[in-house]
């Protein structure tokens, strides 16, 4: 309590004086302006107002003014201090230093783009490099071109997945765009724009519209391969997705070719490797054949080389398509594809290096 001055109107302000050391930080900047402001203080008004006072009174008065103006911003200044303490300690309280520190995200590879790789380091050492095409293909080059007659029903809407867009008109591949159903128009593509010898590794997505199921995706991986040069032969073919499939799997690894049916190769083939789960036993992952198949192949058709503008009376080539998730799968005992291409990171996150 400030002691009173005996001068009623210095005392009437003694009240707000002793009120300073509970005020609120907005309250403390009112009651500051309030008494000791420069302009409208009371306390700075009493003190201008000394000198109207009665001679005899005034220095009296001018000491009780200076020792509540003192008082008042040594309670102000107090205050001021304990506040901003006061916020200091809580924001200390606010970092809760027991709390679990937070997981560092670790960027890992995609299980399926860690086979696409491995398939692209044996050929790459085999002297194969890589091509790109378009995901976005023409009627032309998707089927056409790759000898698929023009009523088959993968052209139909029920399989391939057609872009609401206008007809382009590429020279020769017009026709309808399309979202590409399989790598192999990228065959085409790479012969138009490079002489033989070819020896092409070709990565990409493909669409169809096919349900997302356990074994169906609408968009999956396929790695297609191509070889052509003179004098090639299915021996060349079986020589080479051989001495893949033993560096990617292991050296031991049974191979069998079955006959198969593309438009684009004659003769065709499916590959099988022994299932790498059992191997070879038979087992619930390969329907008890110890046998899973991993690629398609074949010859390529001459009709496909010329469309390339490769002539088939000179050379002669080979091609794969394989589809990098169903490996994926059987490595990692995976049985729903819909893990690999969904991005459940859950999922994903255990494909860390020295994850499971
Ligand atoms: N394009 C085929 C598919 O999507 C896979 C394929 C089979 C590609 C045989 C080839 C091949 O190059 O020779 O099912």
């Amino acid at each position: 309590m400030t002691a009173p001055t005996g001068y009623p109107e210095l005392d009437a302000l003694l009240p707000r004086i002793d009120a300073i050391p509970n005020l609120a930080a907005a309250e403390l900047d009112e009651a500051e302006i309030a008494l000791v402001g420069r302009k409208a203080g009371a306390l700075t008004a009493a003190a201008r107002a000394v000198a109207s006072r009665a001679p005899e009174e005034r220095r009296a008065f001018g000491q009780a003014v200076n020792a509540l103006k003192t008082a008042t911003e040594a309670a102000v200044a107090a205050r001021r201090a304990q506040l901003a303490e006061a916020a200091a300690a809580s924001e200390r309280r606010a970092v809760d230093l027991t709390m679990p520190a937070r997981r560092r995200w670790v960027g890992v590879q995609h299980p399926v783009n860690a086979v696409i790789d491995e398939i692209g380091e044996i050929f790459r050492a085999l002297g194969f490099t890589i091509a790109i095409g378009p995901e976005v293909e023409t009627e032309w080059y998707n089927f056409l071109a790759l000898n698929f007659p023009a009523d088959h029903p993968a052209m139909d809407q029920h399989d391939t997945l057609y872009l609401d867009a206008p007809r382009v008109h590429e020279t020769p591949g017009d026709g309808k765009l399309l979202l590409r159903t399989h790598t192999s128009p990228v065959q085409i593509r790479v012969m138009q724009s490079s002489p033989p010898p070819i020896r092409v590794l070709i990565p990409g997505m493909v669409y169809r519209s096919d349900p997302f199921d356990p074994s169906h995706a609408p968009a999956f991986a396929q790695v297609e391969g191509l070889a052509i040069d003179e004098g090639i032969s299915f021996v060349d073919l079986k020589a080479t997705l051989t001495h893949f499939a033993r560096r990617f799997f292991s050296a031991d690894t049974a191979v069998r070719f079955r006959p198969s049916y593309f438009p684009f190769t004659e003769p065709s083939a499916e590959m099988d490797v022994a299932c790498q789960l059992c191997k070879g036993l038979g087992c619930g992952a390969c329907k008890g054949t110890g046998w899973m198949e991993i690629l398609g192949c074949g010859m390529v058709h001459p009709n496909v080389l010329q469309c390339g503008g490769i002539a088939p009376e000179r050379y002669t080539g080979w091609a794969f398509g394989m589809g990098p998730a169903r490996i994926a799968m059987q490595r990692h005992g995976v049985t729903d594809i819909r893990l690999l291409y969904e991005g459940d990171m859950r999922f994903l996150g255990q494909f860390a290096r020295g994850g499971a």
